[in-house]
């Protein structure tokens, strides 16, 4: 193909594209371009660098391939003849020295669309298609399949069509040993726990991977004081939570200003604890200007499982630990039906009671374990036999736990057998890891007893749906195996699944907060954007109660246990 190269004259096109001052406006004037799309407030930032990739590959597509090369056009040939701009190219008519520019500015401008759009699935295709519809020159209908591909995109986007779970991209890609990471998704939040005596923050992406988590635990200094000293948890707080925040962006290479949210525990706890946390965090609110979502504990406690395992709504929930005792029927992600709750006492609690009234920090292997580790450690080495408490509230209908009237028999008990050995408080029984045992059958079998009530009650009335029941048990004493294996004897008669997280994430940590946060974000539910007033609240409120009573008797399934265990 000849056409042009007769023409005396040097074509017009040639000079102006091969002229420097010409593509550095032009850059000048994408870059410019994309500073005002970031600074439009409601435009992110992977949206701000999509757009302008797409807006500079369109731009490049129509003068490419849309418009012919007037006026470089000979007299013989005529219109018909007419070549695009990347034909001319192609046929080394003119433009031949910007053809790298051609080419490698749009995959520039992709690779660094794509590395801040994080390879967001969304933005990837839109990039790629249009990066393709520049590239493949020989076929301009791409261009049309690309934005029909976009409009599939949008659509999806806009829930018209079937949206699969990322969860699921997420498990193919890593079955194909391709560790993604963050860059594949971009709500990201950091999530900051401050409500007890643990100073807690991470970074969790929208498919439940942690992206960084850093935790300080205040238990050795309450361990020595006996018991939480309010001010003293206070203080603690505020000494590592800048350095705790930090650590947990540190390792998860997020940088505050890419946050979608920050999501902060306001709500129940510690008042002076729970006021460290919130006010670090309205700090960073309005540093960074992210929006604010407040963190029910519990809700956060509940929901976690939904982090590593894949539950569906409605489901049941076991809370115990050393500030909880709750049995709850979810049924959204803010959504929770309280079924029943400790009328005094945590578990942990009083387990951490009986734990300092056998001085088991004394004991040599336990003096580094929390009250409740201690009595599990002990309770393998003892007979419980040796002793015989009652479950609370046998007769009690309801799903309510109880454990201070337990907590008080076996004080008399220890005391009793103080002076039947003649030691003084502050020594260790030689029949400790035996009460140990006793102890923790007891609160196991009070724990399921009542559980076994609520997955009956809940079946009975349909709550739970029909199949695959699902119950959750989380908080610091789910950790205990003969507790476990009690609520799996209960499971097990009633056609459940038990599902308990990890160890880890069971304890008060920063994980389950951000998690909770992502699904505020995912739901829509409780974003603030003015965190005008917000305030923290110590005292629990807000779950719905259900009153009821379930007369039948629900305990049989758990005799074996009682006698064999
Ligand atoms: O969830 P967590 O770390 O903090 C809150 O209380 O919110 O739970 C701590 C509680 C403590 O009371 C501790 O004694 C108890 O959980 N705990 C256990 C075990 N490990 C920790 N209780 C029974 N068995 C365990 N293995
Ligand atoms: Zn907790």
């Amino acid at each position: 193909m000849n056409v042009g190269v007769a023409h005396s004259e040097v074509n017009p096109n040639t000079r102006v594209m091969n002229s420097r001052g010409m593509w550095l406006t032009y850059a000048l004037g994408v870059g410019l371009l994309h500073i005002v799309l970031l600074s439009i407030p409601f435009f992110s930032v992977p949206v701000a660098w999509t757009l302008t990739n797409v807006i500079h590959n369109l731009g490049m597509y129509v003068f490419l391939h849309a418009v012919k090369g007037t006026p470089f056009e000979t007299p013989d040939q005529g219109k018909a003849r007419l070549l695009t701009h990347w034909e001319q190219l192609d046929y080394g008519v003119q433009f031949t020295s910007s053809r790298k520019f051609f080419t490698i500015s749009p995959i520039i401008l992709y690779f660094l669309a794509s590395f801040y759009t994080k390879y967001d699935t969304t933005h990837f295709i839109l990039n790629t298609a249009s990066l393709l519809s520049v590239l493949i020159p020989k076929m301009p209908q791409l261009h049309g399949i690309t934005h029909t591909v976009n409009m599939l995109i949008f659509n999806k986007t806009a829930g018209v069509f079937f949206k699969p779970s990322r969860r699921k991209i997420y498990e193919v890609l890593g079955s194909f040993h391709f560790y993604p990471g963050k860059r594949f998704l971009h709500k990201l939040v950091l999530g900051i726990e401050t409500s007890c005596d643990d100073t807690a923050a991470a970074v969790v992406d929208e498919a439940g991977n942690v992206l960084g988590e850093a935790i300080h635990s205040q238990t050795e200094v309450h361990l020595k004081t006996g018991g939480i000293i309010p001010p003293v948890a206070q203080q603690l707080h505020r000494e590592n939570i800048q350095r705790i925040v930090q650590e947990a962006l540190s390792a998860s290479a997020v940088s505050p200003r890419e946050l979608s949210a920050i999501a902060t525990t306001i709500k129940p706890g510690l008042a002076l604890s729970l006021g460290v946390g919130l006010s670090f965090s309205l700090q960073l609110v309005d540093q960074f200007k992210k929006p604010f979502i407040p963190i029910h504990h519990m809700e956060a406690h509940a929901l976690t499982i939904r982090l590593t395992n894949k539950v569906e709504f409605p489901f049941l929930v076991l809370l115990i630990s050393g500030g909880h005792c709750l049995l709850a029927l979810v049924r959204g992600v803010s959504d929770f039906l309280l079924l029943g709750k400790s009328l005094d006492i945590a578990p942990g609690d009083m387990l951490d009671k009986v734990a300092r009234r056998l001085s088991l920090i004394k004991h040599p292997e336990c003096s580094t374990m929390s009250g409740g580790k201690a009595i599990e450690h002990l309770a393998k080495q003892g007979n419980r036999l040796h002793f015989d408490f009652q479950p609370p509230m046998q007769r009690a209908k309801n799903c309510d736990f109880s454990f201070s009237g337990l907590q008080h028999v076996i004080d008399k008990m220890i005391m009793q057998k103080e002076k039947e050995e003649g030691i003084e408080q502050g020594h260790i029984l030689s029949s400790a890891a035996d009460i140990a045992a006793a102890v923790q059958h007891t609160v196991a079998c009070h724990i399921a007893k009542r559980t076994h009530r609520a997955i009956l009650f809940c079946k009975q009335r349909g709550l739970l749906g029909q199949s695959n029941t699902v119950l959750v048990v989380s908080g610091g004493v789910a950790s205990n195996l003969h507790i476990r294996k009690a609520l799996e004897i209960v499971t097990n008669a009633t056609q459940c699944t038990l599902l308990c997280p990890p160890p880890r994430l069971c304890t008060d940590n920063g994980v389950m907060i951000a998690w909770n946060g992502i699904e505020r974000l995912r739901a829509g539910l409780g974003i603030l954007h003015n965190t005008e007033g917000i305030r923290y609240e110590p005292k629990l409120k807000e779950l719905n109660v259900l009153s009821f009573e379930y007369k039948d008797d629900a305990t049989n399934c758990l005799m074996s246990f009682e006698r064999f265990c």
